[in-house]
């Protein structure tokens, strides 16, 4: 595994950019896995301005987001496909039609999951697959569990998690539950895992992942097994790495 250790926010987001438009460049055709959440928010706006100068395209690139809550319709502002179009693809030069969000809105979730993972694997897997970690560990929604589900599949998010997402939901709007989210395998098939991790809140969360056992109570603790895992992120959060 490569740290980057950044001093600040700014900086951890710049890496993270330059990593992806590598890649973009290397391989124009690039299949990228996608993360919400507030600290991917930096590299996106890196990559559009980036974009916007006419550094690389994304003409030619597919995107596959980790998750989706239960639930919510595409246009919903708290979905997962609002929350990409509004930081990323509204303002970059991809194509709508190659950019895949799971349908959280599905009537069969079973279906869905496995529409998801069939989707993932016929793009031959993320190029780059870039991820945030939760504070108790979970990457994606995969959510401290018994086993590692290898699937997309749908989830039951934790108490902890379901608290993190309220800050993006307005007073008195019920935060969802559920949500439906990539497997450790489509992670896994990943061939380069960049991980973004912010603020001293995550300090714990790291270490467990890098340093303690490799178990499900802690899902990010996987990537031990990656052979291509660039984790970039701040002082705060690499406090104990
Ligand atoms: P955050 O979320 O970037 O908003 O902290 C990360 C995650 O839960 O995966």
């Amino acid at each position: 595994m490569r740290i980057y250790r950044e001093k600040d926010y700014t900086a951890l987001s710049r890496r993270a950019a330059n990593l992806i438009s590598a890649e973009i460049i290397r391989k124009p055709d690039s299949v990228l896995g996608l993360a919400t959440g507030g600290t991917p928010v930096g590299t996106y706006s890196q990559l559009i301005e980036w974009n916007q100068k006419g550094d690389f395209s994304f003409a030619e690139v597919k995107t596959v987001n980790l998750d989706e809550y239960q639930g919510l319709l595409p246009e919903h502002p708290q979905s997962y496909r609002c929350f990409m179009q509004e930081k990323f693809f509204d303002h970059i030069d991809i194509k709508k039609e190659n950019t895949f969000v799971p349908n959280g809105e599905a009537e069969d979730m079973e279906a869905e999951c496995a529409r998801y993972d069939e989707l993932v694997r016929s793009l031959g897997y993320a190029d780059l697959q870039l991820l945030g970690l939760g504070r108790n560990g979970h990457i994606g929604f995969n959510e401290p569990s018994d086993f590692f589900h290898k699937e997309t599949h749908l989830v039951d998010l934790t108490e902890s998690t379901i608290e993190a997402n309220a800050r993006f939901f307005g007073e008195g709007e019920s935060v969802p539950r559920r949500a439906i989210t990539m497997g450790v395998g489509c992670i896994m098939a990943a061939r380069r895992i960049v991980m973004v991790v912010s603020g001293a809140n995550k300090a714990e969360a790291v270490r467990d992942a890098l340093l303690g056992a490799i178990t499900p109570r802690c899902p990010a603790s996987i990537l031990q097994l990656h052979n291509d895992v660039v984790l970039v992120g701040d002082e705060e959060a690499l406090a104990y790495v």
